[in-house]
């Protein structure tokens, strides 16, 4: 259910015996009107109280405008590409590797080329090699992840930290796990730029679960949406190409919305928190009428900007996901 769903059902009817009161209580109000303009501790506590009809009905309206044409095609966890090499344990929503599916959605969509769901073991990892052009980032889940590159940088990538390698006219890097004991759980995820032949770029940015709790925090966006770099400003992409996080407690809702005008699509990525998805229970969003559970995806097209896209936490914990918002040109 919506927020402004659970707001609307949750609004009584004024029963009649109170409308002989109506003068007083419009007295009441005016008295509480001027006192809530002086105190916003006074003001917090009644916006919980009050019914919000207005945002409510705001909200719905824009909510439906454009879900009417949404088409979602879920991707389950188990589908996906996955290897056991022993010293990696990998999910691979898009042809990668020695994983190929014909069906051109998970080839790759929007400039979006590979969302792969790794687990390195202790003392072992991905020795030097070379990319070109691609945008390459990893979000490390849990866990720490070495990166070194030929651009001279070094790194131990912890939770919440982006690492970000626009790899241009080429570059060469290893990703590591040198923890004698923890697992490094992350995804990498790769992007095609607008460009060809950019000069190789490399950025790192964390983002607390703080950030991210209830709320969606842009990771990524496209530099021609970025505007001005602050502390916490997302990492700029040359694509047209944005991607949240959040962690959503259950029974919460996200709204989304649509970061650029016209034809757009969204895919999802719901976290996985084991090697499995839960048989029972664990994280769950749903967008339209599809859950997705953890390591499950949804590609979703039909969409157009300005319009906005509700995610609700429905499983019995915290769901940590990925939203990508993006122009509907395929890589
Ligand atoms: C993170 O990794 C450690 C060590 O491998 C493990 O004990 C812990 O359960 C993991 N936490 C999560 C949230 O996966
Ligand atoms: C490529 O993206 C950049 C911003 O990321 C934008 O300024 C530029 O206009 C785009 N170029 C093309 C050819 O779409």
């Amino acid at each position: 259910m919506t927020d402004a769903a659970t707001e609307q059902s949750q609004q009584q009817p004024i029963p009649q015996t109170l409308s002989v009161t109506t003068k007083s209580f419009a007295a009441l109000i005016a008295v509480l009107a001027i006192t809530v303009a002086f105190s916003t501790s006074i003001r917090g506590a009644l916006s919980s109280v009050l019914p919000k009809t207005s945002t409510a009905t705001v909200r719905s309206m824009a909510t439906t405008a454009s879900p009417a044409a949404m088409k979602i095609t879920k991707r389950p966890w188990a589908q996906r590409g996955h290897a056991d090499h022993d010293w990696l344990y990998t999910f691979q929503t898009f042809s990668f590797a020695s994983y190929y599916s014909p069906n051109p959605l998970h080839q790759s969509f929007g400039p979006l080329r590979v969302i792969n769901e790794d687990r390195v073991k202790p003392s072992t990892g991905f020795g030097t090699h070379a990319h070109a052009e691609f945008l390459i980032f990893s979000y490390i889940v849990n866990g720490t992840l070495e990166h070194k590159d030929s651009m001279g940088n070094l790194e131990n990538l912890k939770r919440g930290e982006v690492q970000f390698t626009s790899a241009g006219t080429g570059i060469r890097h290893s990703e590591y796990n040198r923890d004698s004991k923890d697992e490094v759980h992350f995804l990498q995820i790769w992007a095609k730029p607008n460009k060809s032949r950019l000069t190789p770029h490399y950025e790192t940015k964390k983002f607390t679960d703080e950030q991210k709790k209830d709320k969606l925090v842009r990771i990524m966006e496209d530099t021609s949406r970025l505007g001005e770099k602050t502390d916490t400003s997302p990492i700029g992409l040359q694509a047209d190409l944005s991607m949240d996080a959040s962690i959503l407690s259950p029974g919460k809702s996200v709204t989304h919305d649509i970061v650029a005008e016209g034809s757009r699509k969204i895919f999802l990525h719901n976290i996985m928190s084991g090697r499995t998805q839960p048989k029972e229970g664990g994280a769950k969003i749903k967008i339209g009428d599809v859950v997705l559970g953890e390591g499950d995806g949804a590609y979703v097209e039909g969409l157009a900007g300005p319009g906005k896209v509700e995610v609700e936490s429905v499983g019995d914990k915290a769901a940590e996901f990925l939203l990508f918002d993006m122009g509907t040109k395929d890589a």
